[in-house]
């Protein structure tokens, strides 16, 4: 028996030397494979010498069945770190051969636009902000003294009418005026807040959306307005004039544009003036902003509102209007949009069409520099 012992292990150390080397000698994964297979496989060598141990007495069986074992692990070892370093290898090799185009342009990407009215409110921080005028902010939803009783409104006045103006359901923890809710109809509102919590002098414009009951070409329940206010000793209209003239041509980018005052009348404001501006009708039926060369009819557009502050507003927000003087203007923000940028309908402003705002929109690039120091 002990000499059928020594030629069993004998073959063993044999086989095992032999194994390594051909997993050795495997040098792509599906020879290595091919190894695994005449080895470990059902009908590969381990498994042909196990069926043996059947054969086998007891005691040799036991060292046989280990020592084959031993063997069993030991080649399925080799054969996973020669996979391995084999996979690594072709790795290397993928890395050192493969390259990639880069040369295939990418496709567009989708950049968004600055909406139209954006654009403008940033333009207009701009100029009055070079001028001195600082931003100041108001809510949307009112009360009857900021948006009226404050400004000067009578009783009676036909803005506070339910056509015109959006009330809001009371609000039961209020009296009196302060119940009632409104969506603000003007940015005036912003002013009487700002009067309110703020000691003159005062140098401010407010931008935001206003909301009045009407719907066509021209007006949309939303809009946007700018109000702007300046209060000080000694301020006159003249100071109005100027100013608002400056605004214009700067806004508009025509150094010699027409400007004409028209006296108007708002409940906040005395006296009133509507601000024009000029322009002149083009043979395609367009207009032209500026003066009306020799021979041509010198047309005039409303622009704005403007006057200097009622006496009755100031003492309405605590301000001795024998002291402060000063002048107030608003004006509609699209309405400034759609005639720099020839945009013809009011309504394209808030239907959120891309392409529309792909056409009138502004690349951010294009936007103006805020830094106004
Ligand atoms: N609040 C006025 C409007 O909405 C505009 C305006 C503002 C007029 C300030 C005069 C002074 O029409």
């Amino acid at each position: 028996m002990s000499d059928d012992k020594q030629p069993v292990m004998t073959d063993i150390a044999a086989l095992k030397t032999e194994l390594a080397s051909e997993i050795e000698a495997a040098n792509d994964l599906q020879s290595l494979d091919d190894v695994r297979v005449s080895v470990l496989g059902k009908k590969g060598r381990i498994t042909a010498m196990m069926k043996t141990l059947g054969q086998m007495d007891p005691e040799e069986r036991k060292t046989t069945g280990q020592a084959l074992n031993a063997l069993k692990d030991e080649i399925a070892d080799l054969i996973k770190s020669q996979e391995r370093a084999l996979k690594k290898q072709e790795m290397d090799q993928r890395l050192a051969t493969e390259t990639q185009d880069i040369t295939l342009s990418p496709r567009p990407e989708r950049s968004g636009k600055i909406h139209p009215i954006s654009q403008t409110m940033e333009e207009l921080v701009n100029i009055f902000g070079a001028m001195g005028f600082s931003v100041a902010e108001g809510p949307d939803i009112e009360d009857d003294w900021h948006n009226f009783t404050a400004l000067n409104f009578p009783p009676g006045h036909p803005a506070r009418e339910m056509q015109d103006t959006f009330f809001l359901p009371e609000d039961p923890s209020e009296d009196g005026e302060y119940a009632k809710k409104l969506l603000r109809t003007h940015t005036s509102s912003v002013q009487i807040r700002h009067m309110e919590n703020n000691k003159p002098p005062y140098k401010i414009v407010c931008f935001g959306r206003t909301y009045r009951s009407d719907y066509d070409m021209t007006h949309t329940p939303m809009f946007h307005q700018m109000e702007g206010l300046f209060i000080d000793k000694g301020v006159t209209m003249a100071h109005l004039k100027g100013c608002l003239t400056d605004f214009v041509r700067a806004y508009f980018g025509v150094d010699d544009l027409p400007v004409r005052f028209r006296p108007s009348f708002f409940p906040f404001v005395e006296p009133g003036a509507e601000v024009d501006i000029g322009y002149t009708k083009k043979d395609d039926g367009g207009i032209k902003l500026g003066k009306a060369p020799e021979g041509q009819e010198q047309k005039w557009m409303e622009i704005l509102g403007s006057g200097m502050v009622h006496p009755n507003v100031l003492k309405n927000c605590g301000v001795d209007p024998d002291e402060y003087q000063g002048f107030a203007f608003g004006m509609g923000i699209e309405r400034l949009t759609m005639l720099k940028y020839g945009i013809p309908d009011l309504r394209t402003f808030f239907e959120c069409d891309t392409r529309w705002l792909e056409h009138y929109g502004f690349e951010s690039t294009n936007r103006p520099n805020t830094n106004t120091r």
